[in-house]
């Protein structure tokens, strides 16, 4: 085909699709051109504009390695991300909301009996949880997988922070007993700023964003014959709660937290979280 123009490219690109054997791949190449045609259209954008596009998506791949996900984090702040979790996790009444994963999660977090300590020294105020896990039903699930995930007070995941090598804190993987229950000490969150230092920081700023995420504490809870969850459990009040950067607050994710000036467990101020999550089948 010749004499390409504006009113006929579409088609035309999409026509090369034609032999793709794929027919998902297919469906999402033809959407994903016909969309980015129409944004073209619609914006009239400028030749200056498709190169500063161009720029940003490259800068976005060079900040990438295996500790940062500045991709993620542009899909976060977009919204993509939210969106593909709230058409793929939706769950029947009852259960447990998901939210997104963020990208601090890590594979090797230390195993740990209940009771145990999760902070090893991370900076915060001490926070006591404890976690049920049952079913649709109100039953308790026994032997599920608790993989708990926070930053600190200063807003820093462990593997935001150099110094601390591959030295794990504020996380850990327990496990619930017979009765779909487990508990740890922690650190009670605060509210931090999604990295800003890359091309995502620029685009926040230059739209007139801000960078943070309502203080929480990331779950992912897994169990034979259940789905797993990945989610969140918010703090209220917080200020960000409105405006999540990453759009992954719901209000059935907000948690409990109550403060105590002093004792029972603690002689100083202390913080206790009683948190039940219910898994789908
Ligand atoms: C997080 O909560 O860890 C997170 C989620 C999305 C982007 C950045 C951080
Ligand atoms: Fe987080």
């Amino acid at each position: 085909m010749r004499n390409i123009d504006e009113t006929n490219i579409t088609e035309a690109v999409i026509a090369r699709f034609d032999r793709c054997d794929n027919p998902r791949l297919k469906e999402v190449l033809s959407a994903l051109v016909r969309h980015l045609h129409d944004l073209v259209r619609e914006v009239k954008l400028t030749e200056d504009e498709w190169m500063q596009g161009i720029q940003f998506l490259t800068a976005t791949g060079q900040m990438c390695d295996d500790k940062r996900q500045e991709f993620i984090l542009l899909s976060d702040t977009l919204g993509v991300s939210m969106l593909t979790v709230a058409l793929n996790q939706k769950r029947p009444p009852g259960a447990t909301e998901a939210t997104v994963f963020g990208p601090f999660h890590v594979d090797d977090a230390p195993q740990l009996p209940a009771g145990s300590d999760l902070a090893r020294g991370a900076p915060g105020e001490p926070l006591f949880v404890d976690v049920e896990v049952v079913d649709l039903q109100g039953r308790p699930v026994a032997g599920a997988e608790v993989d708990v995930w926070q930053a600190d007070e200063e807003g820093l995941y462990d593997v935001q922070r150099p110094e601390l090598g591959s030295a794990r804190r504020a996380r850990g993987v327990l496990h619930t007993d017979a009765d779909g229950r487990t508990n740890f000490r922690s650190i009670v969150p605060t509210a931090y700023p999604v990295p800003t230092d890359g091309p995502v920081g620029r685009m926040l700023v230059a739209t007139g964003r801000h960078p943070w995420r309502p203080a929480h504490v990331h779950f992912m809870i897994r169990a034979e014959g259940f789905r797993p969850l990945i989610t969140h459990i918010f703090r209220d009040p917080d200020p960000y709660l409105e405006s999540d950067v990453v759009f992954g607050v719901r209000s059935s994710l907000i948690g409990r937290f109550e403060h105590h000036a002093q004792g029972p467990r603690l002689d100083r101020p202390y913080w206790t979280l009683a948190q039940r999550f219910v898994l789908a089948p």
